[in-house]
């Protein structure tokens, strides 16, 4: 048997018997993707291949802490319900193996079809201290167990100029030629390194794609370089970036000079707990993302538990007709859908209380803001009897912003805010689910997304204004998988 075979089966023994000790997990979600046990990160290799969507994610079976990393995967046919799968990538060769307590492992990437058949991408990181990251490929017969070739690493050393960060590599076909990304840093700027290849196996360095001017952050990584309708995006997860965690640079390419020219970016999520996102195109040409609902710099209740780590709800990234990017949860997402309460033109005095409660809801609210004579309008979701402990969705009136408060949220603290344009109608489209919640903002303008850790009573809703407001429509659903 090959050591990755070893070293696969290791870990799968492992997750069975660990699964079988049915520890409890108060804080599990209910349709938000989790590993089955341990530690997860980034999404990986995010595709639809022969119908089914794949998700792989960053994996340490073995705790709760991130560790040696493998490969996590599970696969859906809905984007929704997902079944987990034996582990794809396990750490087994000398480029991806370190010492015991160092970080090593199978780190993130991304998977194409070739020829009918799907290949994985991803970066080999050994020595934690004085860090090696190669970039490697892995091929399978049957999309669920996976060989890591001989050829390996397919770009052995990080091309001279740059530094020995050099990692996440994201692979796309375009006019008949395979590009890769790889995050890196030039001369201490955050750059996307760009590599071209006829065969997937022999890769040539075309330069960077782009870079930081010094205010994008010192290293870039997981970047993905996608076209997206008439115009090309760049998505980096910037380390060190001053007010950036996770952008969306919308621009153009050039694959005869091999540079990507960006006209502006976004932040891809405004809340606390977003990263490393990555996208995919589906079979319905939909260009979808997930990201890892958490961030490094964070607390993890959750690892009490035994698990740490989340999925964003995949979300449609597209451009609209100004040009303007707009995130929106994929429609499969309605599947969950369990009741239904509605109310039209309400008018609100100061509170209203739904009858619906719980913790794993959709709530969809528009509130008319012609003529409200309030500062503060909003709602507070996973919310206790006694009114002390909930997460305050707020619009400020007279900022124009949307702020998440998540003071008296349950053991995390701190106030997420995005600004909007100005509008008379505000939406807010709103996915709770136990410890999360996602606020999509006037049909994806922003997206404010973060972790809570409230009580499980604490399942009520309350919408409410200082004075007065109409809400014209408000619609929740319980959701269920
Ligand atoms: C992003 C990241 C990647 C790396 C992976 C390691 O969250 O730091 O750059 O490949 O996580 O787990």
């Amino acid at each position: 048997m090959n050591n990755h075979k070893k070293a696969i089966d290791k870990a799968n023994t492992y997750i069975e018997e660990k699964i079988k000790e049915k520890q409890e997990r108060t804080f599990q979600p209910s349709y938000h993707f989790t590993a089955p046990v341990g530690w997860l990160n980034d999404p990986n290799g995010l595709i639809q291949h022969k119908g089914i969507y794949h998700l792989f994610y960053q994996f340490h079976p073995y705790s709760e802490d991130w560790g040696p990393m493998h490969w996590g995967h599970a696969t859906s046919k809905d984007l929704v319900h997902w079944e987990h799968q034996p582990v794809a990538l396990a750490p087994s060769e000398d480029y991806e193996l370190g010492k015991a307590g160092e970080g090593y492992g199978c780190f993130s990437g991304s998977a194409v079809t070739n020829n009918d058949q799907l290949v994985l991408f991803y970066t080999g990181h050994i020595d934690s201290k004085n860090p090696k990251e190669v970039q490697c490929m892995a091929t399978t017969e049957d999309g669920i167990h996976f060989e890591k070739p001989a050829i390996n690493p397919i770009i052995p050393n990080p091309p001279e100029t740059l530094s020995a960060d050099f990692r996440d590599p994201k692979v796309w076909a375009y006019d008949g030629v395979w590009y890769m990304v790889v995050g890196t840093s030039e001369e201490g700027h955050g750059g996307a390194a760009l590599f071209q290849s006829k065969d997937l196996m022999d890769w040539q360095y075309c330069g960077l794609a782009a870079k930081s001017d010094g205010t994008l952050g010192d290293m870039w990584e997981c970047p993905d370089l996608f076209p997206i309708q008439h115009k090309h995006a760049l998505v980096v997860s910037p380390m060190n970036m001053n007010g950036g965690k996770n952008i969306m640079m919308v621009g153009d390419m050039d694959y005869k000079l091999h540079r990507f020219t960006k006209d502006y970016f976004v932040e891809v999520d405004e809340g606390f707990d977003f990263y490393a996102a990555q996208t995919f195109l589906d079979e319905k040409g939909r260009r979808i993302l997930f990201a890892w609902m958490d961030q490094w710099e964070t607390e993890f209740p959750t690892k009490k538990e035994g698990w740490a780590g989340a999925m964003t709800v995949p979300r449609v990234v597209s451009l609209n007709d100004e040009g303007e990017v707009r995130f929106q949860p994929v429609e499969e997402l309605q599947l969950l859908r369990k009741g239904k309460e509605q109310h039209k033109h309400v008018e609100l005095t100061h509170s209203f209380t739904p009858e619906t409660s719980g913790q794993s809801l959709e709530l969809k609210v528009n509130f008319d803001l012609s003529n409200t004579n309030s500062e503060g309008i909003g709602l507070h979701v996973l919310k206790s009897e006694d009114g002390k402990e909930y997460t305050e969705i707020k619009y400020d009136t007279s900022s124009g912003e949307v702020l998440v408060d998540l003071n008296r949220a349950g053991q995390i603290s701190g106030i997420a805010s995005a600004k909007i344009k100005e509008c008379d109608e505000l939406s807010l489209h709103i996915y709770v689910d136990r410890c999360s919640v996602e606020v999509f903002i006037n049909d994806g303008e922003k997206v404010i997304t973060n972790r809570v850790y409230p009580d499980n009573r604490s399942n009520r809703i309350e919408l409410f204004a200082d004075n007065t407001v109409n809400v014209s429509d408000l619609q929740i659903w319980s959701l269920e998988k």
